[in-house]
C-alpha cells in the first residue's frame, strides 16, 4: 500500500505554495537573505515515526521557538515558584518585542514575549552558572528535546547582537525592576545565542513531539522535563504562543504553538503528534504566512483542534453481560480505552443502573490501556460499594493497570488475569 500521510502532506504543501505574501524578517541581513521559497512540513508521532515533505532537512535558526523549551528547562531546573515569581502567564495581546511588564512589579506578562523569554533565559540551569555555562545548559536542553546535538549559527548570532538595541532596552528595564539580577548585556547575549541555535523542520517536529509525549523524547526515550512542566508549557503556548494573534489561533487552529522569525512554526498536540512547518515569509505578527495556512488546513482536515475531543466516555463500557448461569454466574463489565473522570462516571452509572443480581461481579480491564488517578479511585469505590452490597468483586487486570488495588474500608477485590479465572476459585486476593 502507498503511504497515505506523505501524499496528503504533498497535497497541502502544493495548495499553499503559490502564496507569496509576507516578507522574511528584515531586521538583520542574514534573515533578510533567507530563500523565501523554502517550504516544508513534518509530523513526528509520539512513537517516533516521522513524516515529512519539502525542505525538512534545511537548517535555519530556531529564534522564538526556543522560548517554550527554555521555559521548560527553567521550570525543571529551578521549580515553578521562582520562575512564576519573575514571569507571569497572562497573554499580552501585544507584539513579541513589546515591553510588556506588570506595572507594579515589572514582571513580564508571559514567557513567550521577548521580555519574558530574556528573563527565562537567566533562570535556566542552576543559579550559580556563569553566562557560558547557562548557554551550554540551554543548548544541551534544546538538543535533548530534538534528540540530537544542535549547533549555533555564529553569523546570525553576531548580527543579532549588533541590532539588539530593543532587547537590550528590555533587559535594562528588567534589571531596573530587579527581575534580572545579572548584567543585562550578558543575559541578552545568552538569549540571542539561544535564538541562534540551528534546527531543521524535522528537529522541530521531534521537539514538539517531545512536548506531546509528556516530556519524553520519542527517539531517545529520555524524560527531558517532568510532566507538570510540559502541562505548564503547553498551556502557555496555547494562550500566548502566537503573540497578538493568539486568540485567532486558539479559535481557528486550536493547537498549542510557537513561531519564530526565521519562518519556523511548531504545534504540539498532547498524546498525539508534534508538527512543524518552515516558510520564511512572515505576516505582520511575525508568524510564517504559509506556516499559519498549513496549520489551519491541518487542524480542520484532521480534526486536531484541542477542544474537539472525541466522545471517549461513552465508549468506556464495551459490554455489560452475564457469563455462566445459576449461582456461578458472573456479571462482567468489560471496559476499554483510556479512562478519565468522565469514563469512570459512565462505569458508576452502568453499575448502578444494572444493580447486578449475580453475586460475582467482574470489572474486566483487559482492553484498558490507561486509567488516570481520579478514575482509578472511582473504580475502586465502585468495587467497595459492590462488596458492601454483598458482591464478590473481581478485577481482571493482566497488565496491572491498577497496581495494588485496595478499595479500603470494607471493600475487597480479587485480582485475576482473565475472566475464566474468576470462575475457578481460589484466587489471589488484593
Ligand atoms: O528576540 C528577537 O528579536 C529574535 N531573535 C527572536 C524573535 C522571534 O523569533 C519572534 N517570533 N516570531
Amino acid at each position: 500500500m502507498q503511504p497515505v500521510i506523505p501524499d496528503y502532506l504533498t497535497e497541502i504543501l502544493g495548495d499553499v505554495k503559490s502564496d507569496t505574501s509576507g516578507e522574511p524578517a528584515g531586521y538583520i541581513p542574514e534573515l533578510a537573505a533567507a530563500d523565501p521559497e523554502r517550504l516544508g512540513v513534518a509530523f513526528a508521532m509520539v512513537d517516533g515515526q516521522v513524516y515529512g515533505v519539502g525542505d525538512i532537512d534545511v537548517e535555519f535558526t530556531i529564534q522564538s521557538i526556543s522560548k517554550p523549551f527554555t521555559y521548560a528547562l527553567a521550570l525543571a531546573d529551578r521549580g515553578f515558584d521562582p520562575v512564576l515569581a519573575k514571569v507571569g502567564v497572562e497573554p499580552s495581546g501585544e507584539a513579541f518585542n513589546e515591553i510588556s511588564l506588570e506595572s507594579n512589579t515589572g514582571r513580564p506578562l508571559n514567557p513567550m514575549i521577548n521580555a519574558g523569554a530574556i528573563t527565562v533565559h537567566s533562570l535556566a540551569g542552576a543559579e550559580d552558572l556563569n553566562s557560558t555555562e547557562r548557554v551550554e545548559r540551554v543548548v544541551h536542553g534544546l538538543s535533548a528535546f530534538a534528540g540530537r546535538r544542535l549547533t549555533m549559527d555564529e553569523a546570525v548570532c553576531a548580527s543579532e547582537m549588533e541590532h539588539a538595541h530593543r532587547n537590550l532596552a528590555i533587559a535594562h528595564m528588567l534589571r531596573s525592576h530587579n527581575i534580572l539580577t545579572e548584567d543585562p548585556r550578558a543575559v541578552v547575549d545568552g538569549y540571542t545565542r539561544q535564538c541562534s541555535v540551528l534546527v531543521t523542520t524535522r528537529d522541530l517536529a521531534m521537539m514538539a513531539a517531545t512536548l506531546a509525549n509528556h516530556g519524553v523524547n520519542p527517539l531517545s526515550g529520555e524524560q527531558v522535563v517532568p510532566e507538570p512542566v510540559v502541562r505548564q508549557v503547553l498551556s502557555v503556548m496555547f494562550s500566548c504562543g502566537m503573540y497578538d494573534a493568539a486568540g485567532d489561533w486558539a479559535t481557528q487552529v486550536g493547537i498549542p504553538a510557537k513561531s519564530g522569525v526565521a519562518g519556523g512554526l511548531i504545534g504540539a498536540l498532547p498524546g498525539q503528534i508534534g508538527i512543524a512547518t518552515f516558510s520564511p515569509r512572515l505576516d505582520s505578527h511575525g508568524n510564517s504566512v504559509r506556516g499559519v495556512s498549513l496549520f489551519e488546513r491541518l487542524s480542520s482536515d484532521m480534526g486536531l483542534h484541542v477542544m474537539e475531543v472525541p466522545a471517549t466516555a461513552s465508549a468506556v463500557v464495551r459490554s455489560n453481560h452475564v457469563v455462566g448461569s445459576g449461582p456461578n454466574a458472573l456479571r462482567v463489565f468489560q471496559l476499554q480505552g483510556g479512562i478519565g473522570f468522565a469514563g469512570a462516571e459512565r462505569i458508576v452509572r452502568e453499575a448502578v443502573d444494572t444493580s447486578p443480581a449475580e453475586v460475582r461481579v467482574v470489572l474486566d480491564l483487559t482492553r484498558v490501556h490507561s486509567i488516570d488517578d481520579v478514575a482509578r479511585r472511582v473504580l475502586l469505590e465502585v468495587a467497595r460499594r459492590l462488596t458492601l452490597d454483598g458482591h464478590e468483586v473481581y478485577l481482571v487486570d493482566p497488565e496491572s493497570i491498577v497496581p495494588n488495588p485496595d478499595p479500603g474500608d470494607g471493600g475487597r477485590v480479587i485480582v485475576v488475569d482473565n475472566v475464566d479465572q474468576a470462575m475457578i476459585p481460589p484466587h489471589r486476593v488484593a
